[in-house]
């Protein structure tokens, strides 16, 4: 489904090294079929030309508010009617403050006043200047104003540090702008997720885990957002960004994952099994750090409760969904997993030997109830999540489908 095609974006570039991978950006989003329209700030113009961004977006770019010459051929106001959606990126940390304050003195600014569309910003600046006190009381208040924001992402940066300040990637951009246009497929519907790897402690220093990063079970949470869900996402310990509009319960181990789930299932149409839940916990967890006096030390394990089974086990249980991450025989074990379980579909897909967790990519096969069966190539999380809001969103209108 492409949800960009023909759609009208504006996209304002501001002033910060990352307005080079706005023109990348735009280059995607025209060959994705998407109308695009550019407005460079006074700054961006110290980073980039109105003419590669002319060539890209195929349409002139517009940089000043009181030019008369675009003000007759479209004034800001049109311009600001015209677009479906704006995104700043980057927006720097001058924009940012500069919008909040309610400021018009310029044509991006103006347009964003004059604009009732959604309204998004990908942030890109210094770590310090994005860490700094000012800007996050400025970022609290985008957010109480619905401004959406993606990003930043947190890396190496142009200025030699690193943390966050990132703009993402043009490419992470475009899978935002797809979600955004999602067509309320799953609205007025309540999604829990369950996401990350839960960590059993040994002592108050060591825990059991696993390589399970989330992203998946995040992906999916913000996927099902875009669609329109009202959505809980029930995390164990994971270094994500927590996601916009999202309820986020953050547990650490499977006990208390179970119980998060259980307290929220109430008035839950979909659930959706996709951490990677410890299947043992320590039976006595030491009280103090264990030593390493004995040749060989031994663990008991006792088994923990089975959080997919548990709600599949419900009378009124919601549609469900589950996870199953093979190192081999994938479809096989996936198979069994969709009867034993309980469960309307499972996402089958191979892990261990660098794919699955950790990466950005998965391969994964949808197994339906109903015996059909659905590979999808490699492709990233997010692309994966889409699909699987469309899958989930079809068996709800679909009761036959189940
Ligand atoms: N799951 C769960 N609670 C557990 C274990 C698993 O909710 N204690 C869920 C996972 O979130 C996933 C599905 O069950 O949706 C399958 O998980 P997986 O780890 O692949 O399988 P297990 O049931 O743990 O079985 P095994 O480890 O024997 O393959």
């Amino acid at each position: 489904m492409n949800t960009l095609s023909n759609r009208k974006i504006l996209i304002g570039i501001t002033g910060s090294i990352a307005a080079y991978k706005a023109c990348e950006l735009v280059r995607i989003l025209k060959q994705a079929g998407a109308k695009v329209r550019v407005v460079i700030t006074q700054g961006g113009l110290e980073f980039i030309t109105p003419m590669t961004l002319q060539a890209l977006s195929g349409e002139r770019v517009w940089t000043d508010l009181l030019d008369p010459e675009s003000e007759a051929a479209m004034g800001h106001i049109e311009l600001a009617r015209w677009a479906d959606l704006i995104l700043i990126a980057p927006a720097s940390a001058n924009f940012i403050a500069r919008f909040i304050t309610g400021m018009a003195d310029d044509l991006l600014t103006t347009l964003c006043l004059a604009s009732t569309v959604p309204i998004y910003m990908a942030p890109a600046m210094n770590q310090q200047m994005w860490l700094n006190t000012i800007t996050q009381q400025n970022i609290t208040k985008l957010r109480a104003l619905g401004v959406g924001l993606w990003g930043p992402a947190i890396g190496g940066q142009a200025c030699g540090e690193t943390g966050p300040g990132r703009m993402i990637e043009p490419v992470e951009l475009l899978e935002k702008l797809q979600l955004s246009f999602n067509n309320g497929a799953l609205a007025g519907k309540r999604v829990v997720i369950t996401a990350g790897p839960t960590q059993e402690a040994l002592d108050p220093v060591r825990y059991l885990a696993n390589h399970s990063s989330g992203k998946m079970g995040y992906a999916i949470a913000e996927a099902a957002r875009a669609a329109g869900a009202d959505v809980i996402l029930i995390s164990g310990p994971v270094h994500l960004a927590r996601p916009e509009g999202i309820e986020v319960i953050t547990v650490t181990t499977a006990e208390q994952m179970y119980k998060a789930v259980m307290h929220k299932l109430s008035a839950c149409d979909v659930f959706i099994g996709a951490a990677a839940v410890a299947d043992y916990r320590l039976q006595d967890i030491a009280q103090q750090k264990i030593k390493k006096t004995e040749e060989t030390l031994t663990l008991r394990l006792v088994k923990n409760p089975d959080i997919l089974a548990a709600v599949a086990a419900k009378q009124d249980k919601p549609l469900m969904i589950g996870f199953a991450a093979e190192t081999e025989d994938v479809l096989n074990y996936a198979r069994q997993k969709l009867i034993e379980k309980n469960v309307d579909m499972i996402v089958a897909n191979q892990v261990g030997h660098g794919v699955g967790f950790e990466s950005d990519d998965n391969t994964v096969t949808f197994l339906l109830r109903n015996g059909k069966e659905q590979s999808l190539t490699k492709q990233n999380k997010q692309q994966v999540a889409s699909k699987l809001v469309e899958v989930i969103a079809s068996l709800l209108t679909q009761p036959t489908e189940k």
